[in-house]
């Protein structure tokens, strides 16, 4: 899965040229492709892609609450069901620092998202100070048991390897050491789950047009979650298109 995180970005007129000039490039299979656009242009965007027969690209939140009811301001799962969503980011390392949000409310917007037949894509990832002290993996072990401890999770979570130093940094760690870490987050995602189930890992942190395919080439590698090259609706096709060919 292919998937294009807005983050506080785009207007309305944004919406409309971003879902134009995506299906100037897009080859074939949109239907690997997801965006999350801010959750007050959700409709717009799916109004969007229905006016432009791109009804097949999922839909997603950026983040989600853990419930619904007396919480001002919070957007529920239901709401995002409600809205033709099929996915929502949790845990991403912005909502993480700038929200002071912890792997315990992670889990229980993940338990909730579950309940509503909505997919998780959990973020995960090491600061740039755990990947110079080699705490990466123990940094993502204690990340993934403390989301995901004894639940049943759905075939297709999606995890989302993101080191903070690799976002919107243009630095990458290597292809091969991707590989790597994706490949011990699926062990540790089936390990730690009560049903056993090994997830798709996709990775995020200064993905672009071109340096994409030396990513999808990873057999761990199972996508990729985009920020800054995901604003331009070409180039987020072109590296679509590369994940296609790839799979
Ligand atoms: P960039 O692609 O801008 O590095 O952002 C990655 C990210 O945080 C996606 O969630």
């Amino acid at each position: 899965m292919i998937i294009a995180n807005f983050k506080s970005n785009g207007s309305k007129e944004m919406i409309d040229c971003w879902v134009k000039d995506f299906k100037s490039q897009i080859q074939d299979n949109v239907a690997s492709v997801g965006v999350a656009p801010p959750h007050i242009y959700i409709d717009k965007f799916y109004k969007s892609i229905s006016q432009n027969d791109l009804e097949n690209i999922k839909i997603g939140a950026q983040d989600v609450g853990a419930g619904s009811g007396p919480n001002t301001g919070s957007i529920s799962s239901a709401m995002l069901s409600d809205l033709n969503c099929n996915f929502s980011i949790v845990g991403h390392s912005e909502r993480r620092k700038n929200f002071k949000e912890d792997n315990a409310l992670i889990k229980q917007k993940i338990e909730n998202l579950i309940s509503f037949k909505l997919t998780p894509v959990l973020c995960v990832g090491e600061s740039l100070s755990d990947f110079e002290e080699k705490k990466t993996y123990t940094t993502i072990r204690m990340q993934l048991e403390e989301c995901l401890k004894n639940i049943s999770i759905p075939e297709d979570i999606i995890i989302a390897y993101e080191p903070l130093w690799a976002i919107g940094s243009g630095k990458t760690p290597s292809p091969n050491d991707v590989n790597q870490i994706n490949e011990y987050i699926k062990d540790v995602v089936q390990s730690t789950t009560s049903n056993n189930y090994t997830p798709k890992v996709c990775y995020g942190g200064s993905v672009n047009v071109e340096n994409a395919g030396s990513f999808f080439k990873c057999s761990n590698v199972d996508g990729a979650l985009i920020g800054g090259a995901s604003l331009d609706g070409k180039k987020f096709a072109l590296i679509a298109n590369k994940f296609n060919r790839n799979n």
